[in-house]
């Protein structure tokens, strides 16, 4: 299986996202601040891995304090968690991840500060086990939701690079292949970024499983032509009345799938529900940078000085989704006390 990141001898290994498919090379952190780095410019990115790298960034922050005493090494520990959580704003997984991580911390502060580092290692590597698992059991309860003999269309990558491993949104797809159906994928190229291009139609060409790409802007044409049967997205953070951030582009998918009866799902695992919010309006987007929607491939294509405007997410209001699928199990309407039995199981 594709290894999106590992976390061996003190060092957490990535595979580099902003290179492939063109080159596979991999990125070694060894410090809290180069995994904060990675996240931000997007080496690592897909709200479960982010999460993933981020509580293997808290462990080597944690290995890297020389200290004796349980309260500066809490102190210094804060340090390193506000570096990750201020890497990237909007998949909820990240601050998730940094939560727990400072539990576990906390319920080791009466033993010794070797032993806090230990237990800190494991705990981020069980975060890194158990998001695979999550990854097969929202596979398995969604590919119910796939009829054989179907046409998919996703945005952006939520498969195993967005993830530990088997991905969400490419999870429900692969289980459904594995259940023996008969699918193909139209892959959005998702555009600023390319992540649909690069690394959704590369994954699901690398598992023989038929895909095509198209630019985001062929996703209604193909709808109006009756070529595609379902929705499956992945989402980076969904509000407590089911309202859903998603990758930029995800909202107009959302409102074709409307137009043309079309279910539309979201693949998300508990840890991306945010019940803090009651809405989507209150979930932060990420404003990227001008250079990722002039340039492609690092070559200039928009005039030199354009104003330029780069929300990295949207949302999409709770009334456009249908479900979402987690590891607990399919959630319908009404979202808002629906998810909250689902992350309460
Ligand atoms: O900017 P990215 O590439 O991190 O955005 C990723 C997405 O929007 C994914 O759809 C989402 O994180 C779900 S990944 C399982």
């Amino acid at each position: 299986m594709l290894k999106t990141l590992e976390y061996t001898d003190g060092i957490v290994r990535m595979i580099d996202q902003t290179k492939l498919p063109v080159e596979t090379v991999y990125v070694d952190c060894k410090t809290s601040g180069e995994v904060a780095d990675a996240i931000k410019t997007m080496v690592v990115r897909g709200a479960p891995a982010i999460g993933v790298a981020a509580a293997m960034g808290v462990s080597l922050g944690a290995q890297s304090i020389n200290t004796d005493d349980p309260k500066q090494f809490a102190e210094e520990l804060e340090q390193h968690c506000s570096v990750l959580a201020a890497s990237r704003p909007t998949a909820v997984n990240l601050f998730w991840a940094i939560e727990r991580m400072k539990k576990v911390a906390e319920s080791c502060m009466n033993g010794s500060i070797e032993k806090a580092k230990e237990t800190l290692k494991e705990e981020s590597i069980r975060i890194w086990k158990e998001d695979i698992e999550i990854n097969k059991a929202m596979g398995k309860h969604g590919q119910e939701l796939v009829p054989d003999n179907s046409t998919i269309l996703t945005h952006c990558n939520a498969g195993a690079l967005a993830t530990a491993g088997y991905g969400t949104a490419l999870g429900v797809i692969r289980a459904a292949v594995e259940a023996g159906k008969k699918v193909r994928v139209f892959a959005d190229e998702t555009r600023p970024f390319l992540q649909g291009a690069r690394l959704t139609a590369w994954e699901l060409k690398e598992d023989d499983i038929p895909v095509r790409l198209i630019t985001d802007n062929m996703a209604g044409y193909f709808m109006r032509t009756g070529e595609v049967d379902l929705i499956v997205v992945g989402a980076d953070r969904i509000a407590g009345n089911g309202d859903v951030a998603n990758k930029i582009g995800t909202y107009s998918v959302a409102v074709l799938a409307k137009e043309h009866g079309i279910p539309f799902y979201v693949a998300a695992p508990t840890s991306t529900l945010d019940l803090s919010l009651d809405n989507g309006d209150q979930i932060p987007i990420e404003e990227r940078s001008a250079e990722e929607v002039t340039h492609i491939g690092g070559k200039r294509f928009a005039p030199e000085g354009i104003e330029v405007a780069h929300p990295a997410f949207d949302i999409t209001p709770n009334a456009l989704v249908h479900a979402i699928i987690t590891e607990k199990g399919v959630v319908r309407p009404p979202f808002k006390e629906n998810l909250r039995k689902a992350k309460a199981q």
